[in-house]
């Protein structure tokens, strides 16, 4: 089965089977020798995949309020974007700044997805997944799921649990987040739906839509380092930007780091530094798994012999059986 149109960055691969999923009472049921995948859009299968793939297709939306908040049930196999416009549609806002971000709404806790200051477990109240080892449905406290930048418990354990629903809070005393340097130009009184304009509007002028050019978002994480060695970076570059981690740590932009190293547009065979967000690598067509991880060494050493700082892959990276990259 062609996994092309399985995940974003459209790599010419098979699996051995594809399977969907529509009903979290079918998981105790299923032989277990799978992948769990959602939209695809955070996994790379740079080689054939000798097992079966299943596809999470959950459907599902309840939402009740309380007097402080709008509490949400929502399938895993519901496509974030969505779930973000008709939270805002029916005036339920919070969600704004994560507008756009591909995915499904099943991944979203995995690999906690942010953008714009936000992230989306600040509005995770439970998770409800498939635990595969122990054979049982289990319920995830926002704390036990260990969110942190880019990471929870799920991505830790990775392949262990299926996640079936995901139960979100939604504040009725909500405050514009526009903290984040790319937002600084929208009012302070603006609405939540003007916000998820703003966001849409700048999502679409740098990042490529992988309809058009296929690509699986951010391709590294941003580096977080230690502020001692921020000061000497800052010394011999002035411009670098960072954002505060705690007393100890900063986070720093990896897209700049690649950037100034004047990576744009620089390809091997058909993978290619986007030339608009050198933080997103894209499929021009034709391309291979060696290729896109033969870049991402040079880029990753690169970036270390100027830098001396480490990239970490934040896209799932899957080999003939398991992800490459855990
Ligand atoms: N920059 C450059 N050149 C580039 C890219 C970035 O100089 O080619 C600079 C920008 O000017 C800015 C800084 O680097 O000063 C940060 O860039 P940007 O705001 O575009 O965000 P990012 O750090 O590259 C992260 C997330 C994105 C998220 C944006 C906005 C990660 C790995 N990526 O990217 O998430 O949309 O912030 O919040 O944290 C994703 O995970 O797939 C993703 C797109």
């Amino acid at each position: 089965v062609s996994l092309k149109d399985l995940h974003t960055f459209k790599l010419p691969y098979q699996a051995d089977a594809v399977v969907e999923l529509t009903a979290a009472e079918d998981l105790p049921s299923l032989a277990d020798d799978y992948y769990v995948l959602g939209e695809g859009s955070n996994t790379i299968f740079t080689t054939d995949f000798s097992r079966t793939v299943l596809k999470v297709g959950i459907k599902g939306y309840e939402c009740s309020e309380t007097e402080n908040s709008f509490e949400l049930r929502v399938g895993a196999g519901e496509n974030w974007h969505d779930l973000v416009r008709k939270t805002l549609d029916a005036d339920m806002p919070g969600l704004e700044n994560l507008a756009l971000i591909p995915g499904s709404v099943g991944a979203a806790p995995v690999q906690n997805i942010g953008a714009y200051g936000v992230e989306v477990s600040e509005f995770i109240r439970t998770v409800e997944a498939w635990d595969r080892e122990q054979h049982e449905f289990v319920l995830f406290s926002q704390k036990q799921c260990c969110f942190a930048y880019r990471d929870s418990l799920f991505k830790q354990h990775a392949g262990r649990y299926v996640i079936t629903h995901v139960n979100f809070s939604l504040s009725k005393n909500w405050r514009a987040q526009l903290s984040y340097g790319a937002l600084s130009s929208v009012p302070g009184d603006a609405s939540a739906k003007t916000i998820m304009k703003a966001v849409v509007a700048i999502r679409n002028s740098k990042l490529p839509n992988p309809k058009v050019l296929p690509n699986a978002g951010s391709f590294f994480k941003n580096p977080v380092i230690p502020r001692q060695q921020l000061q000497g970076l800052l010394e011999r570059f002035p411009d670098m930007p960072y954002y505060p981690v705690d007393d100890m740590q900063v986070k720093v932009a990896a897209g700049w780091l690649i950037d100034q190293l004047g990576l744009k547009g620089f390809s091997c065979g058909g993978v290619s530094v986007h030339d608009k967000q050198a933080l997103v690598l894209v499929n021009k067509g034709e391309a291979s798994g060696e290729e896109l991880l033969t870049l991402a060494k040079e880029i990753t050493s690169r970036v270390k012999t100027r830098f001396a700082i480490e990239l970490e892959i934040e896209v799932r990276i899957m080999g003939e059986k398991e992800l490459i990259n855990a």
